[in-house]
């Protein structure tokens, strides 16, 4: 018997990522992560809560492998035994934080491929597969939530690779939502600004050099005043909005306005 509810998501082995799977995994949904490493603590918090884990070792800057991966796989599935089925856009990387002239061209393509043309890709997949079985009259519901970011909607100096594909991923999810909106039962799509979170994302901005990027000490005050978010808030209130009526009524979202 498959899980009634199954959440795919990207960039599951650490950060917010994974407090989104521990947390997804406890409530009982059915995880397949993909990141380019797997987690085996999750493993085991997936054993204790009675939870079903998948873990691909994916890497996400050959989008296309892990969508065909992904299309393959979803066509095992039983619709009639799924309820939900949710797709994360969580995996992003930043290039180095630095003016776009010092960025080498082989980060700026990875940094693209990552957190903008992998989410299309899988979100094609997704979206193909899934409204094949609304086609065949599977009534379940189905979203998609992109893990986008502030600097999607301000810009700043030395991190113009990742504001671009944060702003991609904003106007994608945009387009898709017009989409659906044409469909009886389209899927939902937000994307999602998720506030400032202790990962290592935050440590790699504060390990930036500072003649290189001039908001260097506003990150470094905002660790000193500790005001990030823990992985694990921003995770309870990502679910908070995902298990809400109001998903997807507006596509641009920040999770300090909700
Ligand atoms: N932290 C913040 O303050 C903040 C603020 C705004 C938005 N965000 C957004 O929130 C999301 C999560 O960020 P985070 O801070 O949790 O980042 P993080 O700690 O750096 O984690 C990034 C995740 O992405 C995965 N990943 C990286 N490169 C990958 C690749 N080539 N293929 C597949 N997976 C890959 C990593 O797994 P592997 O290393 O195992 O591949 C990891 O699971 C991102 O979209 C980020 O842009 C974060």
């Amino acid at each position: 018997m498959q899980a009634r509810s199954w959440v795919i998501l990207t960039g599951h082995s650490r950060g917010m990522g994974l407090a989104i799977a521990e947390q997804a995994l406890a409530q009982g949904h059915a995880v397949l992560g993909i990141s380019r490493n797997v987690n085996d603590g999750l493993v085991q918090h997936a054993h204790q809560h009675g939870a079903h884990l998948e873990q691909w070792a994916q890497d996400l800057s050959d989008g296309a492998e892990g969508a065909e991966r992904l299309n393959t796989w979803m066509r095992t599935l039983q619709p009639a035994d799924i309820d939900r089925v949710i797709l994360i856009n969580n995996a992003a990387i930043l290039t180095e934080v630095a003016p776009l002239q010092d960025v080498s061209l082989a980060d700026l393509a990875r940094s693209t491929r990552i957190g903008l043309e992998a989410p299309m890709q899988l979100m094609q997949v997704w979206l193909a597969v899934t409204q094949a079985w609304v086609t065949q009259g599977w009534t379940g519901r189905r979203q998609i939530l992109n893990i986008s970011s502030g600097l999607a909607r301000r810009a700043m100096a030395s991190s113009g690779p990742y504001c671009a594909v944060k702003a991609g991923l904003d106007h994608l999810s945009r387009c898709v939502a017009l989409e659906q909106a044409l469909h009886p039962h389209g899927a939902q799509i937000a994307s999602l600004a998720p506030g400032v979170i202790a990962t290592d994302m935050q440590a790699q901005l504060r390990a930036a050099d500072p003649s290189q990027f001039p908001d260097h000490g506003n990150f470094v005050a905002l660790k000193d005043q500790n005001m990030l978010t823990s992985p694990a808030d921003a995770a309870s209130k990502i679910w908070t909005y995902l298990d809400s009526a109001s998903f997807g009524q507006e596509v641009i979202t920040d999770l300090r306005e909700l």
